[in-house]
């Protein structure tokens, strides 16, 4: 049982004529200062009824709780305040994390539900954005989480490899493209391809209706057409498969738009026959009107179907092959309105499960506070960033630690750990600003330092060579370790917040604060002085190892032993 619980059924056996437990349980507080102790009760919501003064209902309620091995009771001013018992919850703390280690806070809750989360999602024959990025690491770790709670994730990169764009990109590969330009740089030379395209059929019009009759080709599925669409669509994958494995992250599926090709004339006949298509100007769309929406428009007047269309039979797929609990779609917050139509939509069309899709936007990442663009060739090359992320980390090490074995692999662990740590450290919401100088600092707010905390942590053990036994103590009662206990004890409520929410940078904060905390105890602290509580402190560091590695794992960061 939990202490909140503990402290509250002990103050309604005073309080039970006047309050409810859940009552008495929801107005307990953290106190802000330690000296406060760890939980306590206002009275002053008592004065009323009790007709007395809030401070003399604090000391009589404090004389009347029965004592306790859990806790000591002390009333100050209008509250009654409770001091756990150090000693025996680091015991319980420390053991538990020491029997289970990286399991420590698994649960079985999601009942191995299936939750596809889509993530990722880059544009075939462009390059892969840091908007993309952020789908990946954000859905990455949404994944590990609803994992870690007993869901089977299942991840989908939703390619966008579908659309009028590759009959424009087939007439200009046609006309100036070269095989050996495509192979040897496929995204770059796609790109040039493309962006020459536009600036060409300013000037002249019939390239835009050569592009049109192509993508006709393609859908109709004329075998040149196909072939040259396959091999872009092969040869940007392997390029977007360096970034993946940079930052190794795996997909269960590649199933991208075009997988739909065949696949939209279901929900378009399920909102014919219940008649929610209606006709605009040639067009069909569905009307959103009570959902304070605007329409959605499903197939233009010449046929076409659309993004949503798309979306809508995708969401039919999953629902039919993986029978999901929930269906994540961790995609830009610009997207929200259709990710806000295709509920609506598929609402309409009397599926109850549409509640069951989430949209989890996120913010922008700017570079010095401007939106970054993919247009005209203004973009920030993913590979680029975590190159040099990773080049800085190594330069970070040979100054630092110039012995250390392994450097490289360290390196990349730290570079890129670094990258994907910042952009989940803030709240997905918010937009942040990209300075990769500040990324990977060994100090401050980031990955290097929870992964340096990491290091300290298991080189204490290393010198110490310590291990966990039967017949050790882990009572510890002084105020410092206290402070970190806390937050162990924490672990696994922190991680059952992040994944209601959605949100990794719940998991990022608590881990810089686990990190300082522990450091500033480490600060203060002895740690080998062989007294009778040494294996007590030692199984601290070896906890607080063990919560950080695991933390980090739940972000897709690695934690390695030296750096
Ligand atoms: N490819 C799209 C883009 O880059 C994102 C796709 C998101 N997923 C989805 N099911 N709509 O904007």
């Amino acid at each position: 049982m939990n202490e909140k619980t503990l402290v509250a059924q002990a103050l309604e056996k005073v309080l039970g004529e006047h309050l409810t437990l859940e009552e008495i349980t929801n107005s307990i507080e953290r106190p802000k200062v330690s000296e406060h102790g760890d939980l306590a009760f206002p009275a002053f919501p008592l004065a009323k009824i009790m007709r007395k003064a809030p401070q003399m209902i604090a000391q009589e309620i404090a004389e009347q709780i029965e004592p306790s091995e859990d806790y000591t009771v002390k009333p100050i001013g209008p509250y009654v305040n409770f001091f756990l018992n150090k000693a025996e919850i680091s015991e319980a703390t420390l053991s538990e994390i020491v029997e289970k280690q990286n399991h420590y806070g698994n649960q079985t809750i999601g009942n191995n539900g299936m939750i596809p989360i889509d993530l990722s999602a880059p544009n075939i024959a462009k390059p892969m954005s840091m908007g993309h990025l952020r789908s990946t690491v954000i859905g990455n770790s949404i994944a590990l989480l609803v994992e870690k709670l007993g869901y089977q994730p299942y991840k989908i990169n939703y390619l966008g490899d579908w659309g009028t764009q590759f009959g424009k990109l087939i007439v200009a590969y046609k006309k100036w493209g070269s095989e050996q330009a495509v192979i040897a740089n496929p995204i770059k030379e796609l790109l040039r391809l493309y962006v020459d395209f536009h600036e060409k059929a300013e000037t002249d019009p019939s390239l835009e209706e050569e592009g049109r009759a192509w993508f006709k080709k393609l859908e109709d599925g004329d075998a040149e057409a196909l072939h040259l669409w396959k091999w872009f669509r092969d040869e940007s994958l392997k390029e977007f498969q360096r970034v993946y494995d940079l930052l190794e992250v795996e997909f269960d599926s590649y199933n991208g738009e075009s997988f739909y090709n065949d696949k939209m004339d279901a929900p378009i006949q399920i909102l014919e026959d219940m008649n929610l298509l209606v006709s605009d100007r040639g067009a069909d769309i569905v009307d959103l009107t009570k959902y304070d929406l605007n329409p959605a428009l499903i197939r233009k007047s010449d046929g076409a179907t659309l993004y949503i269309t798309r979306d809508l039979a995708s969401a039919l797929y999953r629902k039919k092959e993986y029978n999901f609990v929930k269906a994540v779609y961790v995609v830009g917050n610009e997207q929200s309105i259709h990710f806000k139509q295709l509920k609506a939509v598929l609402k309409e069309m009397g599926n109850d499960w549409a509640d069951d899709i989430i949209h989890v936007p996120f913010g922008l990442i700017t570079k010095d506070g401007k939106k970054l663009s993919t247009r005209k060739g203004k973009i920030v090359l993913l590979e680029k960033v975590l190159g040099e992320a990773m080049t800085l980390a190594q330069s970070q090490i040979e100054e630092k630690n110039p012995t250390l074995e392994n450097k490289e692999e360290v390196a990349r662990q730290v570079g890129v750990g670094a990258v994907i740590f910042h952009d989940l450290k803030n709240d997905r919401m918010n937009s942040f600003d990209f300075k990769l100088e500040e990324v990977v600092r060994f100090e401050g707010e980031t990955g290097p330092y929870v992964q340096y905390t990491h290091a300290r942590c298991a080189s204490i053990l290393r010198k110490t060579n310590w291990h966990p036994a039967a017949g050790q103590s882990y009572a510890l009662n002084d105020a410092e370790s206290w402070e970190v206990v806390k937050l162990l004890k924490d672990f696994p409520s922190v991680i059952e917040k992040a994944a209601a929410k959605y949100e990794p940078s719940v998991i990022a904060k608590y881990v810089i604060d686990l990190a300082q905390t522990f450091n500033k105890y480490y600060a203060h602290t002895k740690i080998v002085n062989d007294d009778e509580q040494q294996d007590a402190r030692l199984a601290l560091v070896y906890s607080v190892k063990t919560v950080l590695k695991e933390a980090l794992r739940l972000l897709g960061v690695h934690a390695p032993e030296e750096m």
